[in-house]
């Protein structure tokens, strides 16, 4: 084998491990800490206009009675890049489409805040 394609498989193999390692850490599941202080930002950051036990406020109420049309992409959606021309921001630099899914997730459940 001439050097060139030495170089070219050792090239392949690299970029084929970064893209392996990437994914697994893509899809590695939220830790329970990260979780909690997940919980603990939708009820500071996003209670401060939705109200601390979601309730409402400056923007709509996000308990699991309000969201059953709306679907968990849509929420995740809405969580990372805000509505255009409301107070709604986006919070894709804060939160990984992962964490925005989580919360959507916890939101149609209704497990975020503690009755
Ligand atoms: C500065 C105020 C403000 C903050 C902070 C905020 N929101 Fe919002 N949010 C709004 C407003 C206003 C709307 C309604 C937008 C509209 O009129 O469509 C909204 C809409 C939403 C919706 C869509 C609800 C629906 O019924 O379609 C979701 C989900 C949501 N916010 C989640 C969050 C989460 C999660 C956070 C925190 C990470 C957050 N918001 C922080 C103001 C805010």
């Amino acid at each position: 084998m001439s050097p060139q394609i030495i170089k070219l498989f050792a090239l392949l193999l690299l970029s084929h491990l970064l893209t392996i390692s990437h994914v697994a850490a893509s899809e590695k599941p939220l830790s329970n800490e990260r979780k909690a202080q997940l919980n603990h930002i939708v009820k500071q950051d996003c209670g401060s206009c939705h109200g601390m036990t979601l309730k409402g406020g400056l923007g709509p109420a996000l308990l699991t009675e309000n969201l059953k049309g709306k679907t968990v992409a849509f929420l995740q959606h809405t969580i990372l890049y805000g509505r255009a021309g409301t107070a709604m921001p986006p919070w894709k630099s804060l939160l990984t489409e992962q964490e925005a899914l989580w919360i959507s997730q916890q939101l149609k459940a209704g497990t975020v805040v503690d009755h």
